[in-house]
């Protein structure tokens, strides 16, 4: 049996409801609620940036949690999101900048990070938050050759991965409270699949209503496992040579780090 403890909990509380996908508009704006106070990576990828020239590109950016603090950088960041509502909360937190802080241009796009053409060139594109993995070895070959096609002479790609390889079965829980004036919690779990490959990722967003019934609403994504030496083989059959490799350290470093590629 693989089912996962939270996908048990999910089924239980919502009379077995299937969940919607993570990325999906509701699931959009739940991540940005467990995602915007979130500040892992930022530190380290900041510091990474200062040492390239040029635009800024950010795959998968979501709602701007890394593509709104790299603005401090003084440089033009172009963000990238499939999801339409990531993208409408990102142009909606840019806006609302104080006008000192949008003298710096971004741009959203909806798009496809497997298959994209921006038509120019950038110093530095960063692909955050281990969303490398959610692509499977034959869209990440996709992806890498549209890096390839948007990276500046002398530019790097970030790219966020884990420290060690996940195990089979393992499972990990975290439970974070929602802002906002309802009182609301998100459940949070992450499960390797017993093929080692894969992994389900739940999150489960609970509170009562305004007539004081439970209200749960279930999300889930289905992501890609590798290893960082994988990830490494694969950029460099794609043109690429690992130029760094940065240990994110302190309580929000959750075994990740950010691997640092040129052409
Ligand atoms: C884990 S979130 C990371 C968001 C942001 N980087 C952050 O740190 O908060 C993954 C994001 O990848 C986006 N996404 C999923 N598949 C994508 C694809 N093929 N191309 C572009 N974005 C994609 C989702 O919509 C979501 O916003």
């Amino acid at each position: 049996m693989n089912e996962s403890a939270s996908s048990r909990l999910a089924a239980i509380l919502t009379g077995g409801e299937a969940p919607a996908d993570l990325y999906s508009v509701e699931g959009s704006r739940l991540y940005e609620r467990f995602a915007e106070f979130d500040d892992s990576e930022q530190r380290e990828l900041l510091r990474r940036l200062t040492a390239t020239k040029g635009d800024i590109l950010e795959l998968a950016c979501g709602g701007g949690r890394l593509a709104l603090p790299f603005l401090a950088l003084g440089r033009p960041v172009v963000g990238i999101d499939l999801s339409e509502e990531m993208i409408r909360i990102l142009q909606d937190r840019y806006d609302r900048l104080p006008r000192s802080r949008r003298r710096v241009p971004l741009t959203a796009v909806v798009g496809d990070m497997r298959d994209f053409d921006l038509g120019r060139l950038f110093g530095a594109i960063v692909l955050a938050t281990t969303s490398v993995f959610l692509l499977d070895i034959s869209d990440r070959q996709q992806l890498f050759a549209a890096v390839r096609r948007h990276l500046a002479p002398g530019g790097m790609f970030f790219v966020t991965v884990y420290e060690s390889s996940l195990e089979a079965g393992s499972t990990s829980t975290r439970l974070v409270p929602l802002a906002g004036e309802v009182p609301a919690v998100a459940l949070l779990s992450d499960q390797v699949r017993e093929d080692g490959r894969t992994r389900e990722v739940t999150a489960l967003q609970i509170s009562r209503d305004g007539d004081g019934v439970l209200d749960v609403a279930t999300f889930s994504s289905v992501v890609h496992t590798a290893s960082k030496e994988e990830i490494d083989e694969e950029l460099e059959l794609a043109g690429f040579t690992r130029s760094e490799s940065i240990a994110l350290t302190g309580a929000d470093a959750g075994g990740l780090r950010i691997r640092g590629y040129s052409l």
